[in-house]
């Protein structure tokens, strides 16, 4: 083969040849994605990061070309030329040209892999995660890596742009109260002690802002040991900010300035202004605290009926607790079967199922039919303004259970019945959050938060008289019922601070054992602050139009913990932990995370 053509760098992607560049000729590198022997003529799509290119192998070159196998690596020196108009291919970026190669050289010849690297792949996501490189191969996950870093590059300049300071908080650090479980470093210097791998650089930034940095930005890297969830990750990305002298507006024009920079790089236009929702709002009308706002079914309010109505169950579930509906559009022709689903649904949610009403052109239906007597329904109906053909899903019980079952049935139903159009986004700011949860198993109050979050002035006096009342300076970045981001203002006086942690069961010992260093710091003059964190990976999700997390980072793990390239986590040489002095008991459990026909949990 002879010398190389161009540099490294004049090389152009094989995905990215265009009608442009017919006549030029090129040496290009890349991935033999497929080879066909047509006419004589031998037919090789080179695959690149950007794409394929087809290139033509004639005469001579012809039983080179014949050797070439899927995947293997091969270097082409050729013309770009224009296709036969009956060949031009107008799905494909490249199908105006083909290369008519000089030259062809093999530089690394590859085995069979385990998959065909093509976009429709039909390999589980085990075999896909345990290749990941070959996973990556394919022009849609290729695609998701090259998209994160253009959003990532676009966010701090926005960010750089409006002052902020990237700063590089401790991966090795003292944990940090964000109510996950941590983990853990052992040290080897100092036996029996343990860093905390950070689950978000919340203290660090707090304390750059009594630095007096006053806007301060970071990609940063966080760990949180929780358990199995989806659209979780045990490691993953925030875009995390921080800033002095600010208030609830100045936060949200920011952020929604960052989506107005950055979602257009995928064709979305979000509104120059998100609307805004209470968290009590929230909770009543969808049943959520992140409501996805693309479609209505708006929860209904029937206490009052159910008090009164002859079903026991429902009338005590009133009197104790809640009774709430959803109306399905259309759901009265529902199946036996569709409407058994929708008990099997609610029942992880803690509820004992739905009781169903409806009315057709032949009367009302359901079976509290007897109980109730059509007098009875009709009067649920009309609290529900539900129409002739539509359906009414009742679920009663504690108010977290009602609101978790049907806030989860409204979309679950919305989706299936293909009520949200595609391409329409729905942004939104979720605020007044309660400062503090009440936990009836603990018995104690927990921060909804964390404990550094603000209470609104108006309900200080509530901290001692009536915790659970107090409304946080805490704020969530909503889209398409995902949660993106959250944040608050903080409480940036000492004095305030303890009286936020005595709610929380925390005195003054352990204050200064846990958080002391800070509390420290805001004797020394702590500016007010606020800021909020984004999840990059989930950002990115949905501006990829993507179904997974895990779509969207390049080397990701299981639900459960695994990275079944590396198979991490792993057990240790005995000398490791003999120096860590560690002794390990119990045994080993095995892969998790992975369901027997392949599909990651
Ligand atoms: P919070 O805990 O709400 O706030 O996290 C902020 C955002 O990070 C994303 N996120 C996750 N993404 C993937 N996997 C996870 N396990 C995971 N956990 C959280 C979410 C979430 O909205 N220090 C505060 C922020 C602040 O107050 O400034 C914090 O970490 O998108």
């Amino acid at each position: 083969m002879s010398k190389r053509l161009m540099g490294a760098w004049e090389r152009p992607f094989c995905g990215s040849l265009r009608a442009a560049d017919i006549g030029r000729r090129v040496e290009l590198v890349g991935w033999v994605r497929r080879r066909r022997n047509l006419g004589g003529i031998v037919f090789v799509d080179v695959r690149d990061r950007e794409g394929w290119a087809q290139v033509l192998l004639r005469d001579e070159l012809r039983e080179a070309g014949e050797k070439l196998s899927q995947e293997d690596v091969i270097r082409v020196i050729g013309t770009v030329a224009a296709r036969a108009t009956e060949t031009v291919n107008p799905e494909m970026p490249t199908g105006e040209i083909e290369v008519l190669a000089e030259e062809v050289e093999i530089l690394t010849a590859a085995e069979t892999p385990p998959f065909v690297v093509e976009d429709r792949v039909n390999a589980s996501e085990e075999l896909r995660l345990r290749y990941r490189y070959l996973d990556l191969r394919r022009p849609e996950m290729m695609a998701a890596v090259v998209l994160r870093d253009r959003i990532t590059f676009a966010i701090r300049e926005y960010f750089h742009d409006k002052g902020f300071v990237e700063v590089e908080t401790p991966i090795l650090t003292r944990s940090t109260p964000e109510g996950a479980r941590d983990f853990l470093v052992p040290s080897r210097m100092s036996r029996g002690t343990f860093y905390a791998l950070p689950q978000s650089p919340q203290l660090f930034k707090q304390l750059l802002q009594v630095a007096g940095l006053g806007r301060y930005v970071q990609i940063a890297r966080c760990f949180r040991d929780e358990a199995l969830r989806a659209e979780r990750q045990l490691e993953f990305t925030q875009v995390d900010i921080e800033a002095s002298f600010v208030e609830e507006e100045d936060i949200y024009a920011l952020i929604e300035g960052l989506f107005a920079k950055i979602f257009p790089i995928v064709g979305i236009e979000p509104p120059t202004r998100f609307p805004r929702l209470s968290w009590p709002d929230a909770t009543e009308r969808f049943g959520s605290d992140k409501p996805d706002m693309r479609f209505g079914m708006e929860l209904v309010e029937l206490g009052e009926v159910a008090k009164e109505c002859g079903l026991e169950i429902l009338r005590s579930a009133a009197a104790t607790g809640r009774v709430k509906g959803l109306v399905v559009p259309g759901g009265a022709s529902f199946s036996r079967k569709q409407l058994d689903e929708l008990s099997e649904f609610v029942k992880p949610f803690g509820a004992p199922g739905v009781l169903w009403l409806r009315k057709t052109a032949e009367g009302y239906g359901s079976p509290a039919k007897k109980a109730l007597g059509d007098a009875g329904i009709a009067r649920f109906l009309a609290a529900g303004s539900v129409g002739e053909g539509d359906l009414l899903v009742v679920v009663g019980g504690a108010p977290k259970v009602v609101f978790a079952a049907l806030g989860a049935l409204r979309v679950e139903l919305a989706r299936r019945m293909g009520l949200i159009a595609e391409g329409n986004h729905a942004f939104l700011w979720v605020t007044d959050f309660p400062l503090f949860e009440w936990d009836d198993e603990t018995k104690r109050f927990y921060s909804v938060n964390h404990p550094f979050t603000s209470p609104r002035a108006e309900d200080v006096p509530l901290l001692e008289t009536d915790p659970g009342a107090v409304r946080a300076r805490a704020y969530d970045v909503v889209m398409d019922g995902v949660e993106l981001g959250g944040g608050s203002i903080r409480i940036h006086d000492p004095g305030l601070q303890r009286r936020a942690f005595a709610v929380l069961g925390i005195d003054e010992a352990q204050a200064k054992h846990r958080f002391g260093f800070l509390l420290d710091a805001f004797r020394y003059g702590a500016p007010p602050h606020g800021g909020l964190a984004l999840g990059l990976d989930r950002l990115v999700m949905l501006m990829a139009g993507r179904d997974s997390i895990r779509d969207v980072i390049a080397f990701p793990k299981t639900t459960a913990g695994n990275c079944l390239l590396t198979e991490a986590p792993n057990t240790v040489d005995e000398t490791q932990l003999k120096e860590l002095g560690l002794r390990v008991n119990g045994a080993v459990s095995g892969l998790q995370g992975v369901r027997d026909d392949g599909s990651i949990v």
